[in-house]
């Protein structure tokens, strides 16, 4: 059988570690494939996404183009449908069918740490492209509150408006200095990620922390703020997103090794 193609499409993508990621997947299945990067500017995306869909079998897609794809498919999934958001997509004869597996990815960080959102209150940080699969998440149970904090007020709000969101308020990030407390806290911003959280937290979580940022040999700066004893960032999302993509496009489960492919990751 001739070797599949993958890959991921983005601005940037240097620092993928999407490519490690697949790649074990690759070895660890024996399958006959390869995962590379392609760096696509704007004027250059509908070429790409004809070269794609002749020589290619599936790619990933990360910022900033997880919603401009979606004009390119000729199907897309109904829960990628209503996040708006396709970072999957699955080539068969030519034809684009669009997935969104971050949810999938955020589902299985919540069940690693073993968390329930029903009767929850929850606050989210940030109203850009990573909240959008979050909410969606978030309403298949029956939270008691679920906050917004966003730089941009009216954002929070319209992510509020476009998924329908019941028992919510949002908030400007200095919000985040005053004392006040909630089950579950997720930063879904890349606020900080090069320096320091620069705002101040005063907000503390009962249960849960998530920050969807990542660093593989350190805390990110967000969770080096906070400190609190069951936290997690964004490692778990990643890697689950990365298998989920794959057993798409292969049509296959797989049964990874977390602690494996983080080391890989590592590598
Ligand atoms: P997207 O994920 O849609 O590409 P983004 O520009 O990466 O969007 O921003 C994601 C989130 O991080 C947004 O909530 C953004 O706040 P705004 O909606 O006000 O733009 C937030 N964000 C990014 N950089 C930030 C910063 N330096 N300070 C505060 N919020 C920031």
């Amino acid at each position: 059988m001739s070797p599949k193609n993958y890959c991921l499409i983005g601005h940037p993508v240097n620092h993928s570690l999407s490519p490690k990621i697949h790649n074990y997947l690759i070895y660890h299945t024996k399958l006959n494939a390869g995962y590379i990067c392609f760096d696509i500017s704007d004027n250059d995306f509908g070429s790409y996404i004809n070269f794609l869909r002749k020589n290619f079998d599936g790619f990933n897609v990360t910022v900033p183009y997880k919603e401009k794809i979606i004009n390119y498919l000729d199907e897309i999934d109904f829960e990628a449908d209503n996040i708006n958001a396709v970072n999957c997509v699955k080539i068969i004869d030519g034809k684009l069918i669009g997935f969104n597996t971050d949810i999938y990815g955020i589902r299985k960080t919540f069940e690693k740490y073993d968390v329930n959102l029903d009767h929850k209150n929850i606050l989210i940080i940030g109203s850009g492209g990573a909240a959008k699969p979050l909410i969606q998440y978030i309403k298949n149970f029956k939270y008691s509150k679920l906050d917004i904090v966003n730089r941009t007020v009216s954002k929070a709000g319209n992510l509020i408006k476009k998924f329908d969101v019941k028992k919510s308020d949002v908030f400007p990030l200095e919000y985040l200095g005053k004392n006040v407390i909630y089950d579950i806290i997720i930063n879904t911003t890349s606020i900080g990620l090069k320096g320091e959280w620069p705002y101040k937290m005063n907000i503390k979580a009962k249960e849960f922390i998530f920050d969807m940022q990542y660093k593989l040999e350190s805390k990110t700066p967000f969770l080096s703020l906070v400190n609190f004893d069951k936290s997690c960032d964004g490692k778990i999302m990643l890697i689950y997103q990365a298998v989920k993509s794959f057993e798409i496009w292969n049509n296959i489960s797989l049964q990874i090794d977390l602690i494996n492919i983080i080391e890989q990751m590592r590598g």
